[in-house]
């Protein structure tokens, strides 16, 4: 099956690029590289960009494609909040220009990556895909309203969709070619590990006044692996049952920001300095995934769900590549 990756040059879709290709699919990327990087990817690959339709049917016509796994998108929270006007053009426009190149060339199949920032400031913990979806920021926002629109199409064009609602994602692929690299870099662990390099002279712990055990914010953390696993077990399952449908993507185990810095301080044997700063506006304090929908009906088991061998693999990447793929 041929299979187009829009944003297959990013952290998470490089990771299924690999997978994709370990079980013999044939994979065309397209990216505009403003954040992905060249060098992550090694496959037939196109340079455009989503908000090109012509240009996205084109590749979709040329290259025959069956299936779609969408990761191009903006995916930055608090720049989202200062630059709403892109995120909805990028993320919904880009998005259904996508989806119309899919209609015009009959390609009825896309997974979509979302996030667990559709939910907001959750009322239950863990949390479930039936729970209330109220987004506290564009970028959440920008999520939902394509998770709506793919509803739309499937009814009217037939075209089946995927939901994936990631948590926090972290690790790197266990061959050393990949990982995670982004500019600028925003998320605790490359921090924390870039710190523990001397990269970063200390990591900020972003309020440490929650009303959590220590203070600090609780996360679920998946491996990347264990999220590129899914896209494909998830592409299969749609296609053989032709049908849509919505997970979130979790470990179902929450830690801390101090727990993880702890955890970082064991598998590097560094000190890591740490400073306690304001709260960051936008975090909810606890988010933990039930995942236990996608592991009954797609039989999804992470193989990394142990929080220190998750960020064991992100360590060896970040000590290989400081500079990540500009040492590549
Ligand atoms: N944090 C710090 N210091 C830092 C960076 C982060 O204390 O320097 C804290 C944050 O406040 C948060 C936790 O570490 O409590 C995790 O932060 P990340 O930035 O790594 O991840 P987020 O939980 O903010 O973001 C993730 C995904 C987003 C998604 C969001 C949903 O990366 O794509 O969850 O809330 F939108």
């Amino acid at each position: 099956m041929k299979v187009l990756v829009p944003g297959g040059a990013g952290y998470i879709g490089s990771h299924t690029v690999l997978e994709l290709i370990d079980r013999g699919y044939e994979v065309v990327v397209l990216d505009n590289l403003q954040k992905g990087h060249r060098k992550a990817v090694d496959c037939e690959f196109v340079q455009a960009d989503l908000l090109d339709k012509d240009k996205v049917s084109e590749i979709l016509k040329e290259h025959k494609v069956e299936a779609v796994i969408h990761f191009a998108a903006n995916s930055l929270v608090g720049e989202s909040m200062e630059r709403p006007d892109s995120y909805f053009r990028n993320n919904d426009v880009g998005g259904l220009n996508l989806l119309d190149a899919m209609k015009e060339n009959g390609v009825k199949y896309l997974v979509f990556s979302s996030t667990a920032a559709t939910y907001g400031e959750p009322e239950n913990i863990p949390i479930l895909e039936t729970d209330p979806t109220i987004p506290t920021n564009p970028y959440g926002e920008t999520k939902l309203v394509f998770e709506k629109i793919m509803k739309w199409y499937d009814k009217a064009f037939g075209i089946k969709h995927m939901i994936l609602r990631y948590f926090n994602v972290a690790g790197a692929h266990s061959s050393g070619r990949i990982g995670e690299d982004h500019d600028p870099e925003t998320h605790l662990i490359p921090l924390v590990l870039k710190t523990a390099l001397g990269i970063r002279e200390d990591i900020r712990l972003f309020g440490t006044d929650y009303d959590t055990e220590d203070g600090t914010c609780i996360r679920d953390y998946i491996h990347v692996t264990d999220l590129a696993d899914a896209h494909i077990l998830a592409l299969e399952n749609m296609v053989s049952k032709n049908r849509s449908n919505i997970y979130n993507l979790g470990n179902g185990n929450g830690f801390s920001v101090k727990q993880i810095i702890d955890a970082a301080r064991e598998v590097t044997g560094c000190s890591i300095k740490t400073v306690n700063t304001d709260r960051r506006p936008g975090d909810p304090p606890v988010l933990i995934a039930s995942s236990e929908k996608i592991q009954k009906e797609l039989e999804w088991s992470p193989k990394f769900n142990d929080i220190n061998t998750i960020i064991d693999s992100a360590w060896k990447w970040h000590k290989e590549n400081p500079k990540g793929f500009n040492d590549k």
